[in-house]
């Protein structure tokens, strides 16, 4: 199979988790007989720095080309320090979304067996927990009309949503339920806002035609407790834009480490794959930012965007491995790791690579 795959490493840590699912998607295609060809673009604080824009047309271009696009993080503190900044690096991100059509995000949230004692919580209470979650991604508050008015003395963000966006988004959600355990948990703040009312009443009328999921509609407050007292009650987990992007970084302490989990942006057309964690610029370079979020993504893009769901399963199976021989990143490392366990960035690369 050839395919051509854009590659946007971005800021901080993403270049280097980025080089090492690179690293391991040539070995799929050595082992496989693939040919995926890497085409690189710029995103982010570097895009801005080079070219003035976080998004320039070119990376647009070469991501609207590709077969799917893998992308590293995005982030400088630099424009956190300064809240006034006119252009900023999430921008890009968030136009590329909005210019595919990267309508629904799937966030999978697994604990490896062996990593159960990292997790800050509980390990009875986490144990076997295995949720996906559906956030939204290209509507609400984050794309609605963000003013300052009053002289700068008043501010004002506005969330619409269509009932359209959210069935397209929600029959993800109901699809992936049907495949699994028929239970969708929908996430919303239907007691106070008008967008949560039309998500209740629209993922309703959506239940009907899907009688063997069982819905559960949850304010987003509960949600949030519920996640880290109960997590096992979820199976997959649909909601909006922004509620989805605090509680997957919530969800993600089950698992241990944000470092661990990856992420499937998908539309009608095109397909984006990434880590949820961030930039994290304080550890960029040092060789210590855990790559398996990344090649984890990578895994769902040779699952989703090209069925290679042999190819997929080898990725999973060589993190598995490298788990259960002990071997992690320094933050996922505990008071008992070995020192000769503890690898960076590379070294995982290298040896997920080698097992391949
Ligand atoms: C994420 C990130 C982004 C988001 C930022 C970088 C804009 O936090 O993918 O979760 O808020 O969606
Ligand atoms: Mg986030």
């Amino acid at each position: 199979m050839k395919k051509t795959i854009a590659v946007l490493p971005g800021d901080g840590i993403g270049p280097e988790v980025v080089r090492q699912a690179v690293k391991v998607l040539k070995s799929v295609a050595y082992k496989f007989g693939h040919e995926f060809i890497f085409r690189e673009g710029l995103i982010g604080a570097g895009a801005i720095q080079k070219t003035g824009r976080p998004l320039p047309e070119e990376t647009l271009k070469l991501s609207r080309q590709a077969d799917a696009i893998l992308l590293g993080a995005i982030g400088d503190p630099k424009y956190d320090k300064d809240p006034q900044a006119k252009i900023r690096p999430e921008q890009g991100l968030l136009k590329l979304r909005k210019s595919l059509n990267l309508f629904a995000n799937l966030r999978p949230v697994k604990i490896y067996p062996q990593l159960l004692n990292i997790s800050p919580l509980k390990n009875e209470r986490i144990k076997k927990v295995d949720i996906m979650v559906v956030r939204e991604l290209t509507g609400g508050i984050y794309f609605g009309q963000h003013r300052r008015y009053d002289g700068g003395y008043s501010a004002s963000d506005l969330s619409v949503y269509t009932k359209n966006e959210i069935t397209r988004v929600a029959k993800i959600a109901f699809n992936h339920a049907s495949r699994r355990k028929k239970i969708l948990h929908s996430i919303d703040k239907a007691n106070v806002l008008a967008t949560s009312c039309l998500w209740r009443e629209t993922v309703s009328d959506l239940s009907e035609d899907y009688p063997e999921v069982e819905v559960v509609h949850m304010f987003v407050d509960t949600a949030s407790m519920q996640l880290v007292k109960n997590p096992r009650q979820f199976d997959v987990i649909l909601t909006e834009n922004m509620f989805g992007d605090i509680l997957t970084d919530e969800a993600s302490v089950i698992a241990g480490s944000i470092g661990l989990l990856p992420s499937a942006s998908i539309g009608d057309k095109h397909a984006l794959y990434e880590p949820i964690h961030g930039a994290f610029n304080k550890a960029a370079g040092k060789n210590i930012a855990n790559p398996i979020g990344t090649i984890l993504s990578a895994a769902m893009m040779l699952k989703m965007s090209f069925q290679l769901d042999m190819e997929a399963r080898a990725i999973e199976r060589a993190i598995e491995k490298v788990i259960d021989c002990g071997f992690c990143t320094k933050e996922i490392a505990g008071e008992n790791t070995e020192a000769e366990k503890i690898l960076g960035t590379k070294e995982i690369g290298n040896l997920l690579a080698k097992l391949i």
